[in-house]
């Protein structure tokens, strides 16, 4: 196969790119392994991918890694996810600081097991003066939960008689949502072969581009990253006008 990293045109790579890791669990049972031996083999995915990304100058890429919903799953394999979370983010500190990566999270932290948090918060911490990619795990993450928070906030500031309900923008908005200081994602990838949004960045991904391959998360790695960038590249993104309006 042709290198794909060199068919990239480096003047159109996404700023942000947002991923829904799936098919973990399928991953596994197609191998006869534990559910849990594919959220371990994702975690090579997570790190070929981040290096993938920051090589061609990608500044920020957010990771779905735990949703709100997913707290309904076998409390062995909640645990299980938790306690990956804490070691690879103790593990992967080094590389992230050597790949200048920095780690940063969305999401309702505070609900998050203590441990898991500390480890989060640490990983943040002695990240945060890397700058050449933003590494956003979404934990314990919604969209719903997101907007319906940044709605209440902005409400409050309306009762309070500091805001009027028209002044209400959409950067003003953008302000409440965990994702702020962030641009919005040009492309969103889902893996597995599911074709839905499952609750994930609705506000920001308005305009993405989005790119579902069949590949289950374990197997996704920079060839694959490549490839949904390449199918970025190609598209036209018009923004609501015609060909012609676009230089
Ligand atoms: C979806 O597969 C995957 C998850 C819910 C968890 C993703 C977590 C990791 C890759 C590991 C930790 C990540 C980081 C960033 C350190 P699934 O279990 O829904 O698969 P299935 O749909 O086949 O059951």
């Amino acid at each position: 196969m042709s290198d794909l990293k060199s068919q990239i045109n480096p003047d159109k790579v996404p700023q942000h790119i947002a991923i829904i890791m799936d098919g973990n669990g399928r991953w596994a049972k197609q191998k006869g392994m534990p559910r849990v031996l594919g959220h371990r083999s994702g975690v090579k995915s997570v790190r070929e991918v981040t290096e993938a990304a920051a090589q061609i100058g990608v500044k920020y890429l957010t990771l779905y890694a735990f949703s709100t919903e997913n707290w309904n799953r076998p409390p062995a394999e909640v645990m299980a996810l938790m306690s990956l979370l804490v070691e690879t983010i103790k593990g992967e500190i080094r590389d992230l600081n050597k790949n200048g990566v920095r780690l940063t999270a969305i999401g309702d932290l505070e609900a998050l097991p203590p441990s898991t948090l500390k480890t989060l918060r640490e990983g943040i911490e002695k990240t945060k003066d890397n700058d050449r990619v933003t590494l956003v795990l979404a934990l314990n993450y919604s969209a719903k939960w997101e907007i319906l928070r940044a709605t209440r906030h902005l409400a409050e500031r309306v009762k309070a008689g500091e805001l009027q309900p028209d002044e209400i923008s959409e950067a003003m908005f953008e302000h409440e949502l965990s994702t702020h200081g962030i641009p919005d994602p040009e492309l969103l990838i889902r893996t597995s072969g599911e074709a839905r949004l499952s609750n994930f960045l609705l506000w920001q991904v308005a305009y993405a581009e989005l790119y579902f391959t069949p590949i289950f998360w374990p197997d996704f790695g920079r060839d694959e990253l490549f490839k949904a960038i390449l199918s970025y590249q190609n598209r036209e993104r018009r923004f609501g006008m015609i060909s012609e309006q676009l230089t």
